[in-house]
């Protein structure tokens, strides 16, 4: 008997992504349910209602997403849906809270592949900062640290703590340098000793212009995620990929939020697949997210 496959997307918010629905769908999940309001108390019962309807070691069509909005809960979710199932009876998940573990992944794993094809370095002990401490910057500013990066993390409002931030390093076991950036001229001192930026903030928000690019003259890499106008650095477009932009002391390589999209996408839907190809269970998170960016930078 051939079983249709299902995916259970499973979210603590009030809905699903349609973004993910639309990515399980083409990686070839054919019934979408999604789960609204599940969250770490009740994602146990939920794995373990689903394996034993099904036969053992049929992982592959059968499958859970995460998402949400808090890279936390998404991992802690992940880690008791794990523990949850009941060998051979097991599903295939993968945690993405708001696409930030793929889009880190992307980001992190573009920019180690232009500062090897530019400038033959890697991110092992670059001076690399990242301004946004939502859930795309703490995960890149894990993934880049992982990578052996120097990491400060530059908070852009006066609201931010770095509670998350906090549970999200210590889960990974690695140590964030983070400090407060709200004003202009704080921005453009961070910048200053940058090899690398990555701007992660808010979708419309010029985080640096270009006085804080002109200012940055040890600058390799400058990448933004946010592809609604304006972008986040001034003069780093949605299209660029290595692209070279001048500043007053030279040039750096740009990489725009597409160019890291493009990598973000492949990356979630050869996951996705993977999950409906193996009839072991695949658990997939951060490092994992990263591994397969790093196949398609
Ligand atoms: N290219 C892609 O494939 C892709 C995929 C997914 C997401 N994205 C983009 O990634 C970016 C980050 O997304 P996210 O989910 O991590 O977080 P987010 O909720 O969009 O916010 C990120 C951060 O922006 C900062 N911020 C918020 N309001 C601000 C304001 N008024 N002025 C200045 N900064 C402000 C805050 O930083 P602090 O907390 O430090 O104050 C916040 O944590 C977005 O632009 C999103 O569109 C791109």
């Amino acid at each position: 008997m051939s079983r249709r496959r299902i995916m259970h997307m499973i979210t603590p918010s009030d809905s699903v992504s349609p973004f993910d629905v639309n990515m399980a769908v083409d990686a070839g999940y054919e019934v979408i349910v999604p789960h609204c309001g599940v969250g770490e108390s009740s994602i146990a019962d939920f794995v373990q209602d689903s394996i034993f309807s099904r036969p053992p070691k049929s992982a592959s069509t059968t499958g859970m997403f995460i998402g949400g909005g808090d890279v936390n809960r998404a991992s802690e979710m992940l880690e008791i849906a794990k523990r949850a199932m009941v060998p051979p009876f097991e599903v295939s998940v993968l945690a993405d809270p708001n696409g930030a573990f793929t889009t880190s992944a992307a980001l992190v794993a573009v920019i180690e592949r232009c500062l090897t094809e530019t400038a033959s370095e890697t991110l092992n002990g670059c001076n690399l900062k990242i301004f946004g401490g939502g859930p795309v910057g703490l995960s890149t500013a894990v993934l880049a640290k992982e990578r052996g990066a120097s990491v400060r993390l530059i908070r852009l409002t006066e609201r931010a703590n770095n509670v998350a931030l906090s549970e999200f390093a210590t889960r990974y076991g690695v140590e964030i340098d983070s400090c407060r950036a709200v004003e202009p001229s704080e921005r453009i001192a961070e910048a200053a000793d940058a090899q690398v930026i990555v701007t992660t903030a808010k979708a419309g928000i010029q985080v640096l212009g270009q006085e804080a690019l002109d200012g940055a003259s040890g600058l390799l890499i400058a990448a933004d995620v946010n592809a609604v106008p304006p972008t986040g650095i001034e003069g780093v477009e949605v299209m660029h990929n290595a692209d070279d932009v001048v500043c007053k002391w030279g040039s750096f390589k740009s990489i725009g939020a597409l160019g890291i999209g493009r990598v973000k996408y492949k990356t979630q839907l050869e996951m996705l697949k993977s999950m409906l190809s193996s009839e072991d269970s695949l658990v997939l998170g951060l490092l994992d997210a990263y591994a397969e960016a790093d196949r398609h930078a």
